[in-house]
């Protein structure tokens, strides 16, 4: 089958063409799209035509599809696939997480002490007025910073908190004392290293993140607010407009994202993979050294 990989912004957001990800792919094809998603970070695929159980067997060509903590978003067909939606069943229950509102800055799964950092995201059915998604390359912000701050922060890391995250969700409910015991607070490293080319990048998640690790709250909060105000520069940023059928692959070990809000009164659905990457080709930060009291 014959495919190619095509800039489309002119920085670190790819397009593939020529693939029918429903269909298996070849070894050498797996290999060419692992190698360019753990370097550029964002993969787009137009077109595309799959059921649950293709996205999940096309996923598990990368890693391991990984169950997130929100078993209240899963498909009801495949734990494995969750639903980014603001639609309903017939009961007035939500089909799945995230409702219409705008969705800041984060890193999907950075509140996981061991986080699978791989998403698939696809397209199912969206508003006539679209809603934007955006990522932010955190590869390119570390590069772009004063050596000064880059020696600031070798060896800090950030705490996050799923707590302050889920607060930020439409319509939801106060979180549950089950998922406050699966979602402690835990740490990571502001900068990591690239497994492969060893290109350092930042990591994290202005939604998610409530101080730096032995910092006082004052000090962490302001360097944290002043990391993410950079990293977020129109110039490290991928505005992605949806289509019906796009698909998206993004490595959260070095990006971020966000998305906009749009009319609640129409519906919106995307199916989402998280796939546990190799630390031995993707940045994957974890952490399990105790946070500071
Ligand atoms: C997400 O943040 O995982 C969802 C993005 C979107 O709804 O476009």
């Amino acid at each position: 089958m014959s495919f190619e990989i095509v800039p489309i912004d002119g920085q670190f957001a790819f397009e593939v063409r020529g693939l029918d990800l429903w269909r298996p792919l070849a070894q050498d094809i797996v290999d060419a799209l692992e190698a360019a998603w753990s370097s550029q970070g964002v993969l787009v695929f137009r077109r595309q035509a799959l059921s649950e159980e293709e996205l999940v067997v096309l996923s598990r060509r990368f890693g391991d599809p990984d169950l997130i903590v929100r078993d209240d978003w899963q498909s009801g067909n495949h734990p494995a696939v969750i639903q980014i939606s603001n639609m309903k069943n017939s009961q007035g229950r939500s089909i799945g997480g995230l409702g219409s509102g705008e969705l800041g800055w984060h890193t999907d799964q950075s509140y996981v002490a061991d986080p699978a950092t791989g998403s698939v995201l696809y397209m199912v059915e969206m508003p006539r007025d679209n809603a934007n998604t955006y990522w932010a390359n955190l590869h390119l912000a570390y590069e772009a910073l004063p050596d000064a701050m880059k020696r600031r922060i070798e060896g800090l890391r950030a705490v996050y908190d799923y707590l302050k995250r889920q607060s930020t969700y439409d319509d939801e409910k106060p979180m549950s004392e089950e998922l406050r015991r699966r979602t402690p607070p835990v740490a990571h490293p502001l900068v990591n290293t690239h497994p492969v080319s060893g290109r350092k990048s930042l990591y994290l998640d202005p939604t998610t993140t409530v101080g730096i690790d032995g910092l006082p709250e004052e000090e962490g909060r302001e360097l944290l607010d002043a990391l993410n105000r950079h990293a977020t520069r129109p110039e490290f940023v991928y505005t992605h407009r949806w289509q019906i059928g796009d698909l998206v692959m993004w490595d959260n070990g070095f990006l971020l994202h966000r998305r906009d809000p749009f009319d609640a009164q129409q519906n919106r659905l995307l199916k989402r993979t998280t796939i546990r990457l190799s630390p031995q080709r993707h940045i994957v930060p974890s952490t399990t050294t105790p946070i500071a009291a």
